[in-house]
């Protein structure tokens, strides 16, 4: 068992994560804590490159089945070499998306099957599963006003209907470990929702 801990964020595009993520850096590194935070795909020079792929809205029909194994190959490179060091320092590494995703995304979203995806998932990670999840929840509507004035990346040009089955897929999972999927409505005022994750996290905090 690592000696850090790992909290991961999820949710639609536009649910407010990235916003979330770096209010929670800010307030844990203000009390002095080691904070790694990441984001999904990226947060390595590898990742990043592999990002660069996924989120490209000009590459017209990758297939699925290549994407899901894109995404899984971006996770495996960034455990590697960034969370499993940081865990094992004893930092709290926080990441902008993790596995859910990929099972919002390529098994609710775009239909592929759930044991591939866990599979696939499960040798990306290697055990490396967040210790708590914040599933930042939102409609897909109020995504894409908040998303409004931004270029569509690949994914965000799918539309409301996947980002709706995106949305039950999380509400599922959540469904299913509700231990460690906590969901919070991302329709509140940001500091509100800041409130709300910051009560989820102090009890995984050592003092
Ligand atoms: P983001 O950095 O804006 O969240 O963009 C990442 C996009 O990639 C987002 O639309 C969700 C998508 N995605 C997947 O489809 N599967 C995955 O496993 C991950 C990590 C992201």
């Amino acid at each position: 068992m690592s000696k850090g801990l790992f909290i991961s964020f999820e949710g639609i595009d536009g649910s407010g994560k990235t916003t979330q993520l770096e209010l929670l850096r800010q307030r844990l590194e203000a009390e002095g804590r080691s904070v790694v935070a990441v984001r999904e795909p990226g947060g390595s020079p590898v990742a990043e490159r592999i990002r660069e792929v996924l989120l490209d809205a000009s590459i017209d029909g990758l297939n699925p089945v290549a994407e899901a194994f894109l995404y899984g190959a971006a996770r495996a490179q960034l455990v590697a070499e960034v969370i499993s060091p940081a865990l094992d320092k004893g930092s709290i590494v926080i990441a902008d998306r993790y596995l859910d995703s990929t099972l919002a995304y390529q098994g609710y979203g775009r239909g592929l099957d759930k044991g591939f995806l866990n599979q696939l998932n499960q040798m990306a990670v290697s055990g490396t599963i967040p210790h708590l999840t914040i599933l930042l929840d939102l409609s897909p509507a109020e995504g894409a006003v908040r998303r409004r004035g931004t270029v569509p990346d690949r994914l965000e040009q799918e539309g409301l209907a996947f980002q709706e089955r995106v949305r039950r897929g999380y509400l599922a999972l959540s469904c299913q470990q509700p231990e460690r999927i906590k969901v919070v409505n991302a329709a509140q005022l940001p500091e509100k929702v800041h409130e709300e994750i910051i009560y989820l996290v102090t009890t995984y905090l050592k003092p």
